[in-house]
């Protein structure tokens, strides 16, 4: 007769009890999907970040290309990061996940907003991160001159997507242009290869396999940003945070209206906004 030990039961048993957290965890990990069916024929729709962060150059060009092909946009989003990279600068001297994820996205949105106004109802999506929760806007040294952490500063770039929602949504309240930001969710992108260079050994063998299974795929990280940029629920709806398909609470240094406009004030000034506006 066929008979079970102890020790192998309790070997079956832990092994059908991972494999069971396994998938609850993927499938939590997965998170809510944009499920309403919406048409959007014949909206004009500007993503950033098809392969690469977005500078000041393409910005500016971006803007010029595309302001010469297209009358209309109806939905901008800013999508395009860099994270938690090794302290190097853009060309204009900006450090450079502060560059990309925020100052580019700034120069750009403003270049466009004339388009989306007379597009209106129009929308523009921030792909922000729950990492602004550690962010904060270092007033004396916004740049990093003085000194870098390359996570901490990816942080405090995401702070700046949130800050800047709400002082732009403020500037367009009279507007049917909104303007919201979002928690993609962690995704198993080229966004985390930096973070892989720590240790190849470590990178191999600890850090893909568990991103593997903490990650979202980048298909299921894209539905807060489909809501968000599409839901007609939210047509009113702006200023706000988003993560999960549906509302989110911003940290507290998220919601500092004097930061934010500090902020839209030295990034007019960096980016040399006034000048290339007239
Ligand atoms: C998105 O973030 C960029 C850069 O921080 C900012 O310039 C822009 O105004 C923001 N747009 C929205 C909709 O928050
Ligand atoms: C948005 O506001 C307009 C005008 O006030 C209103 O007609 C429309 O129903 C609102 N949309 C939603 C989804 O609440
Ligand atoms: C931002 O600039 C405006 C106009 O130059 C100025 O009135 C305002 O005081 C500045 N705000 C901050 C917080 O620096």
């Amino acid at each position: 007769m066929w008979s079970l030990k102890y020790e192998d039961f309790k070997i079956y048993c832990i092994t059908a009890a991972s494999l069971l957290a396994f998938v609850v965890l993927r499938i939590f990990i997965r998170g809510k999907s944009y499920k309403k069916y919406t048409r959007c024929d014949g909206n004009v729709v500007v993503i950033t970040g098809g392969n690469s962060g977005i500078g000041k150059e393409t910005a500016i060009e971006l803007a010029a290309r595309f302001q010469k092909e297209e009358k209309q946009l109806d939905i901008l989003i800013n999508n395009a990061g860099v994270m938690a990279i090794p302290l190097c600068r853009t060309e204009d001297g900006l450090e450079m996940q502060m560059g990309v994820n925020h100052m580019g996205h700034f120069l750009l949105t403003n270049l466009l907003l004339p388009m989306l106004k007379t597009s209106q109802p129009s929308r523009i999506v921030n792909v922000s991160s729950m990492a602004h929760r550690w962010g904060k806007i270092k007033t004396d040294d916004l740049n990093s001159e003085k000194s870098y952490s390359n996570v901490y500063c990816y942080a405090n770039s995401k702070l700046a997507n949130i800050l800047f929602t709400r002082e732009l949504a403020r500037r367009l309240k009279d507007t049917k242009v909104t303007a919201n930001a979002l928690h993609p969710g962690v995704i198993n992108t080229e966004l985390s290869r930096h973070t892989g260079e720590i240790s190849f050994f470590f990178s191999k063998y600890f850090v893909k396999p568990a991103m593997y299974i903490f990650n979202k795929t980048p298909k299921q990280g894209a539905q807060t940003t489909i809501y968000a940029a599409l839901d007609p629920d939210l047509e009113n709806v702006s200023g706000q945070y988003f993560s999960e398909c549906g509302f989110e609470k911003v940290y507290e240094q998220g919601l500092d209206d004097d930061m934010a406009k500090w902020l839209w004030n030295i990034s007019e000034k960096w980016t040399k906004l006034s000048s290339k506006s007239e």
